[in-house]
Parts: C-alpha cells; sequence; structure tokens
C-alpha cells in the first residue's frame, strides 16, 4: 500500500487506451500520472489427491481480501522510486511474510483497470506468474499466517484455487462463482490457459456451469432478502 503515488490524472489523454485495456509494458510505464499495482499468481504442480481420487493437479495460491472479494497477492507500487518488480517484492513481503524475488520475464500483461470513481488516477494493473516448488508454497503458506503484517487486516486469509470439477459443479466452478476484485477473475482464467494449466474445454464447462450456479445464488440471496423484510416487520 505505501507504493501508492500522489499524481492526478489529465484523464483525456488516456481514455482512447482505457477502451482496448491492455497496453504493452513499455507504455504501462510511460504512463506517470497514472497508478500502478501489481499481483502475482503463485503456482506449483502436485501429485497430490482429494479423497484420495481426485487429482488436484496443481496449487495456485489467490487471498481472501479485507474487503471480501478474491484477489491476488500484490498492491500499488511508485514506479518512481522502485520498479515494478521490486514494488511487488515488497507487497507481497507485506501480504505473504516474505519478500519473493519477481522478474521480468514473470511479467504476463499490463491494463488498464476500470475506473473507480471519476476522480481518481487511471490505473494500471501489472499481472504476474511465477511458477515454484510445491514446498516453498508451503512455506509461504506458513508465513503468510505466521509472519505477514498485513494477515487478519488487509488479508484475512490465503487460499488456493480448486482447479479440478467434481459431479455437480464442486470446485472450479463454484470458485469461479465469488466475488473478485478488479480484473482478478480473468486474471485468473487467462493464466490458467496461458500457463497450460487447463484446457480450453475444461475451462468453458466450468465457466457455463459457474453460471448457473451463479444464478441460483442470485436466487438464494434473493430469498434471504425477502425473509429479512419480512422479519423486520414483526
Ligand atoms: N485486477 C485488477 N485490479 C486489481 C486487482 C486485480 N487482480 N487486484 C487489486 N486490484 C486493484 C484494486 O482496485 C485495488 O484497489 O488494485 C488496487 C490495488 O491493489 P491492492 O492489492 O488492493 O493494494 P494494496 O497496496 O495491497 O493495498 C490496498 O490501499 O487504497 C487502499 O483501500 C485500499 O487499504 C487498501 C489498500
Ligand atoms: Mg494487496
Amino acid at each position: 500500500m505505501s507504493g501508492r503515488s500522489a499524481h492526478r490524472p489529465d484523464s483525456a489523454d488516456f481514455s482512447q487506451e482505457m477502451e482496448s485495456g491492455q497496453l504493452s509494458r513499455v507504455e504501462a510505464l510511460a504512463c506517470l500520472d497514472c497508478e500502478h499495482a501489481c499481483h502475482v499468481m503463485l503456482y506449483c504442480d502436485t501429485k497430490a489427491q482429494l479423497f484420495g481420487r481426485i487429482p488436484i493437479r496443481h496449487i495456485i495460491l489467490m487471498q481472501m481480501r479485507f474487503d471480501g472479494l478474491l484477489g491476488f497477492p500484490g498492491g500499488f507500487v511508485n514506479p518512481l522510486t522502485e520498479t515494478l518488480e521490486e514494488g511487488l517484492s515488497r507487497e507481497l513481503l507485506e501480504e505473504l511474510g516474505v519478500a519473493l524475488p519477481i522478474s521480468i520475464e514473470e511479467h504476463v500483461a499490463s491494463c488498464h483497470a476500470p475506473s473507480s470513481s471519476p476522480s481518481s488516477a487511471p490505473l494500471i494493473t501489472h499481472f504476474y506468474g511465477k511458477k515454484m516448488e510445491e514446498e516453498q508454497i508451503k512455506e509461504l503458506e506458513t508465513a503468510a499466517v505466521s509472519t505477514a503484517i498485513d494477515h487478519g487486516q488487509e488479508v484475512l486469509g490465503m487460499v488456493r484455487v480448486p482447479v479440478y470439477s467434481m459431479k455437480g459443479g464442486g470446485g472450479f466452478p463454484s470458485f469461479l462463482s465469488h466475488s473478485f476484485i478488479g480484473r482478478a477473475r480473468s486474471q485468473l482464467v487467462d493464466s490458467l490457459l496461458h500457463f497450460n494449466l487447463i484446457t480450453p474445454d475444461q475451462l468453458q464447462e466450468a465457466l457455463t456451469h459457474s453460471m448457473k450456479i451463479h444464478t441460483h445464488s442470485s436466487k438464494d440471496l434473493q430469498a434471504a432478502l425477502t425473509l429479512t423484510e419480512k422479519k423486520g416487520k414483526c
């Protein structure tokens, strides 16, 4: 969080670029009046099986954020005082308890994020993917609850993404139907394809199932609201 810049935009200059969304790393860094945030997908392969029969295949780390949304570890960086990767490592120290080194080669994409309010500076989000060993991922999970200063504050807990699908939609389809910060859901699905962690067919099936779950959740919420309103009138 400490990397947040105080600059404010000449927003008209950015409106055209914002429509297309994605931009190169060089174009992104040329925008000195933009806010910059870096996030990373940390992942590994695993031979572990759920219930001794469902291959887990990959461990992918996300986090439950302070705002109740799912997101990736990382945060605001200040390219005037640090490189994007240094800033991301600093954020990882706060959120995971380890200043994990991140290299330029691990950069996946930079995008304009939708503006949260007309008065706020345009935000560019930079996304990275880092493959690790299973033991290293487990050590990070331990550090995240024992040494990370943000634990219980800005980060409510690290979570693993279930990339397997179970009968009835459990696993990945259910996970995808939760609420995510910014572009985090797209970053997750794009990265799974980019790193060949899932096939396009598996992804399409999971997303289709996820939309059905989402519709069901919406009806569930409506029923809870109706019940609450009735109780309020008693
Ligand atoms: N994709 C796109 N945008 C994202 C993503 C994502 N995956 N994750 C986060 N963002 C956006 C959010 O809008 C967020 O406000 O980037 C911004 C910075 O990311 P965070 O991880 O939330 O930043 P961090 O530095 O860790 O700390 C956030 O700063 O502005 C305050 O209220 C905020 O207290 C919070 C803190
Ligand atoms: Mg953060």
